[in-house]
């Protein structure tokens, strides 16, 4: 497909995602390459929502280790079961966070972030990494984002 990105100017979330994902899977369709796909999948949700921060973690030797970002420098590293990240790869759930104070142990990679939601990427019904989405606003996220990001990373194919 053409590399351009339909970008819809709609402030409707369900209908932002509605018009993304079918152009995320055409940039992912026939690309067996993981990293590429992770890259252009953050890219295209940034695009779109122009979020702080938008990146993977992916398990690695029992860690979660840093994968393909957009946005600010990260922290590299994450142990099981510490920060959002850690958490939702523990839990092996979608964590959303209104406020990243709030939640114990969170790891502010920048003091700018706000509030966060982490989906987990399963394989063969194992965590294999996480999508992580921080905003510099509070209260960005919300049911309509875990629903859709969960059906974005189930886009990925190992
Ligand atoms: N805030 C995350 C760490 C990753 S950064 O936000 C990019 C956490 O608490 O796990």
């Amino acid at each position: 497909m053409a590399e351009d990105l339909n970008i819809t100017t709609s402030t409707d979330k369900t209908e932002q995602y509605t018009a993304l994902i079918p152009q995320i899977e055409a940039l992912l369709y026939g690309e067996p390459d993981l990293v590429a796909n992770l890259a252009n999948i953050c890219a295209a949700l940034k695009e779109q929502f122009k979020w702080f921060w938008v990146g993977f973690y992916m398990v690695k030797n029992g860690e979660l280790v840093l994968g393909p970002f957009q946005g600010p420098v990260a922290c590299t590293r994450i142990s099981l079961g510490k920060g959002v990240c850690g958490t939702a790869w523990q839990k092996a759930e979608t964590l959303v966070v209104p406020d990243v104070e709030a939640f114990p142990g969170h790891i502010a990679c920048s003091s700018l972030s706000q509030s966060e939601i982490v989906v987990p990427v399963f394989h063969n019904g194992e965590v294999v990494g996480v999508l992580d989405v921080d905003s510099e606003l509070l209260d960005q996220f919300d049911e309509t984002d875990a629903k859709f990001l969960e059906q974005v990373v189930k886009l990925i194919q190992f």
